[in-house]
């Protein structure tokens, strides 16, 4: 299995976009900015922000300032190549499984989209254990991951998979996937999925010391997008696709 940098410094240029391009845009980003809606003057930390996608989205919607932190050296090269506003966007490179710089603590909401599945069980729960601790009260922490079910449900290639030869959904716990999600114009972009359970997800937020849920939500396609264009995402009717959690 690839190292996740190897993966993320090769396709760096194939994740660069400016509007919805890969189906996760279509099915779990767009609900995210629509649920955080206006984000004036707010300082927010896009943790695994990739080539700052969410990041120059956030800026659109009003948000005063942004820290992004990735591990991928072309990932954060191309999100300080894409930023339109430089002074008011920040991008660090850092594993956060080592290192969690400090200014992230600082915010106003901390998002994670689609970072948690490229760590185990054992680093998500020490970074949400540092998050838990050291951000303000107030901060909000909002994070997106694969739905769980979705690869022991989904056994079609297009357009998102996991290869999954484990058929057991309790035992194929912390075992990473390797998987592909499309992009519209069918360029594929190579991802990986740590599996762990629901009662894994609420086990971490728990014995982090968050006490409560502020909002969970299953999502995949809606009418409106197959509607928009069958072909693509007509073959996910019905499936859970990610789960969006805000604690
Ligand atoms: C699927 S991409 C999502 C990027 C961005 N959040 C978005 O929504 O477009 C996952 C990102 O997480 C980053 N990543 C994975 N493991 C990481 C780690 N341990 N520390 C920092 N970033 C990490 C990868 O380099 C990649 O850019």
């Amino acid at each position: 299995m690839k190292k996740t940098e190897t993966i993320y410094n090769k396709n760096a240029d194939f994740w660069s976009r400016n509007k919805p391009l890969s189906l996760s845009d279509f099915t779990a980003r767009d609900y995210l900015f629509k649920y955080l809606g206006k984000l004036n003057n707010l300082k927010i930390a896009d943790i695994g922000c990739g080539e700052g996608y969410c990041s120059r989205e956030f800026i659109k919607f009003g948000a005063k300032h942004i820290i992004g932190v990735d591990s991928s050296k072309s990932m954060i090269q191309n999100a300080n190549k894409n930023v339109f506003k430089s002074q008011n966007e920040t991008f660090i490179h850092a594993d956060l499984k080592r290192n969690i710089p400090k200014e992230i603590f600082k915010c106003d909401i901390i998002c994670a989209i689609f970072l948690f599945n490229y760590i185990d069980n054992n680093n998500m729960q020490k970074i949400f254990n540092q998050i838990a601790l050291k951000k303000k009260k107030k901060t909000r922490f909002i994070f997106t991951l694969p739905h769980p079910i979705f690869p022991f449900i989904y056994k079609k290639k297009f357009p998102f998979s996991f290869t999954n030869n484990s058929k057991d959904y309790f035992d194929s716990s912390n075992k990473c996937f390797d998987g592909k999600i499309y992009r519209i114009d069918d360029v594929i972009l190579p991802i990986k999925m740590y599996h762990r359970t629901f009662e894994k997800i609420f086990e971490i937020i728990r014995s982090a010391g968050f006490n409560r849920i502020i909002h969970f939500k299953e999502l995949g396609v809606n009418k409106s997008l197959i509607n928009k264009n069958k072909k693509f995402f007509g073959p996910l009717q019905g499936i859970p696709l990610h789960i969006l959690i805000e604690v």
